[in-house]
C-alpha cells in the first residue's frame, strides 16, 4: 500500500482586510496525495489554488484545518524538527524559471542554495558533488 504523503482536512486561509471585510481565499478544503501520485488542483482564477500551496508550505499560518505531511502535523506551531523536515522535504517549483532563478548567479550556486541554507554538506567537494549528482538525476549532466 502506498504511503499518504499529504493529508489536508478542512483547510481555511482567511485574510483580514479591515474590521468589516475578510477575504476567505480558501474556506474549508479536503484532499490528500499518496506516494507516487501526481495531483492537479484546477479552478478558475482567484479560486485559491496558489493560496492553498502557500498555506501548505507554511508561508502563511492557516486560519483553520489540519495539514499532515508524512505523518507529521504541520498545521499549527511546529517543532524545530518538523520545521526542518518540512523545509527539506517539500518545495515549491515555480513555473517561470526566468522569474525564480537569478540569471546573475552561476548554475552551481543556484542549485546549491538549498544545500547552503540547510547546511547539507561538510566540504566544498561534497557541495560540488551533490550539485553534479542533482544535474545527473534530472538529465543535465555533461554526458547528456
Ligand atoms: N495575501 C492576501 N491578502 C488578501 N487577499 C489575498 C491574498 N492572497 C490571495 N488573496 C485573494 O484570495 C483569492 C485567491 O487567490 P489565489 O491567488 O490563491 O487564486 P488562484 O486560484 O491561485 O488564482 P490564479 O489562477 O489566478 O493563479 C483571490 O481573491 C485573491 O485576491
Ligand atoms: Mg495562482
Amino acid at each position: 500500500m502506498s504511503e499518504r504523503i499529504l493529508d489536508v482536512k478542512g483547510l481555511k486561509q482567511h485574510f483580514r482586510i479591515n474590521r468589516k471585510f475578510t477575504v476567505k481565499a480558501v474556506d474549508g478544503i479536503d484532499f490528500h496525495i499518496d506516494e507516487g501520485e501526481t495531483y492537479g488542483l484546477v479552478g478558475e482564477s482567484g479560486s485559491g489554488k496558489s493560496t492553498t500551496g502557500r498555506s501548505i508550505i507554511r508561508l502563511y499560518d492557516p486560519t483553520d484545518g489540519q495539514i499532515t505531511f508524512c505523518g507529521r502535523d504541520i498545521s499549527g506551531k511546529m517543532s524545530k524538527d518538523d520545521e526542518r523536515f518540512l523545509h527539506t522535504n517539500m518545495q515549491m517549483i515555480f513555473q517561470d524559471p526566468m522569474a525564480c532563478l537569478n540569471p546573475r548567479e552561476k548554475v552551481m550556486d543556484i542549485i546549491a542554495e538549498g544545500l547552503d541554507i540547510h547546511k547539507l554538506y561538510k566540504t566544498e567537494d561534497e557541495r560540488r558533488q551533490k550539485v553534479y549528482d542533482m544535474l545527473e538525476l534530472v538529465g543535465l549532466s555533461k554526458e547528456h
